[in-house]
């Protein structure tokens, strides 16, 4: 070894990581409407939570609004894969507005299951995280205050529901399987006639990021999570990662978020991403720990994933 040697890092990327299929489907909805209509096209939120994402389809025309009002009647509007309130649709339908529902088919999935335990008279409450754009649309499904939001075991304590015998819950589809698990147990101990799905909603991408992170976090000195900070997937991540027994999880957007001093002592570390950073910037994350270390690379994958989802008929029509 000569002094300039680098010392040697295992390297373990957890597979699946990156790109789900409703992130996927919801980028394209968005080059394809560009495609078709020209630019403008305006975009209701993030249409994923990433900025590089962001950026791209902003260079390529696409204009980003938190709200409807902000938008032309005249341009057409692209929901994003979040979800959106039943009023939002509402009310660009009544402005005449040509508009496309990039919503993801899985959170779509819940906003029926809301809307039927509502028809059947039952009283819903939605595990999720408040504030976020996903349990904003979800709870939008239903008029105002018809949901109840919990974010821990101890609101289920305090929840005070219309009448405990007709009540279902619903959840966020990119929750910690594990909290949210605690928080059904919870629910199901102080409302054991609660409806809710077979298992919660959360999504089959969530799920095998977690299990990946789980997989590799005994073998790990430090995780790198690649991935927005208003991801909740990915953020959930790095908290899966740290409870599995990494001592050490960051969450970093670029390759220069990296907190080289905090790896000093690391001999292994692993690498993964949530569902809507690109690989593109999970390679760049890992060229720059080729480019320091003397790195040994390990795909680490706990399960296969072929989902894909169409994008809607107005887009995929010609004329
Ligand atoms: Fe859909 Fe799950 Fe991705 S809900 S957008 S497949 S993280």
């Amino acid at each position: 070894m000569t002094d300039t040697a680098l010392r040697p890092l295992d390297v373990y990327l957890a597979a699946p990581r990156g790109f789900c299929a409703g992130v996927d489907r919801a980028i394209k909805i968005v080059e394809m409407a560009l495609e078709k209509w020209g630019a403008p096209v305006y975009v209701r939120h993030e249409i994923v939570h990433n900025k590089y994402v962001v950026d791209d389809l902003r260079a390529k025309g696409a204009v980003f609004v938190e709200e409807l009002e902000e938008c032309p009647d005249d341009r057409p509007v692209i929901f994003s894969a979040h979800g959106v309130p039943k009023a939002v649709p509402a009310e660009a339908a009544k402005r005449e507005m040509v508009f496309v529902d990039a919503t993801c088919p899985l959170v779509s999935k819940v906003h029926i299951e809301a809307a039927r335990h509502a028809e059947n008279g039952l009283q819903m409450i939605m595990i999720g995280h408040a504030g976020h754009p996903e349990t904003v649309g979800t709870m939008g499904q239903l008029p105002q205050g018809e949901v109840l939001l919990v974010e821990t075991p101890d609101d289920v304590a305090h929840v005070e529901v219309r009448d405990p015998e007709r009540l279902a819950f619903v959840t966020q589809t990119t929750l910690s399987v594990d909290d949210t698990a605690d928080i059904v147990a919870a629910l199901q101990k102080r409302f054991p006639a609660i409806v809710g799905p077979h298992k919660e909603d959360i999504c089959y991408a969530t799920t095998n990021r977690q299990e990946a992170v789980k997989a590799i976090a005994s073998k790990i000195d430090a995780l790198m999570v690649v991935g927005a900070p208003n991801s909740s997937n990915s953020r959930r991540l790095v908290e899966v990662g740290r409870k599995a027994g990494c001592a050490y999880a960051q969450l970093v957007q670029r390759a220069e978020d990296i907190d080289w001093r905090a790896l000093e002592g690391a001999r292994s570390v692993g690498i993964t991403a949530g569902a809507s950073a690109p690989e593109v910037l999970i390679e760049e994350v890992t060229q720059a720990f080729r480019d320091r270390f003397d790195v040994s690379e390990r795909v680490v994958e706990t399960a296969q994933e072929n989902v894909e989802f169409k994008v809607p008929r107005v887009l995929r029509e010609t004329a």
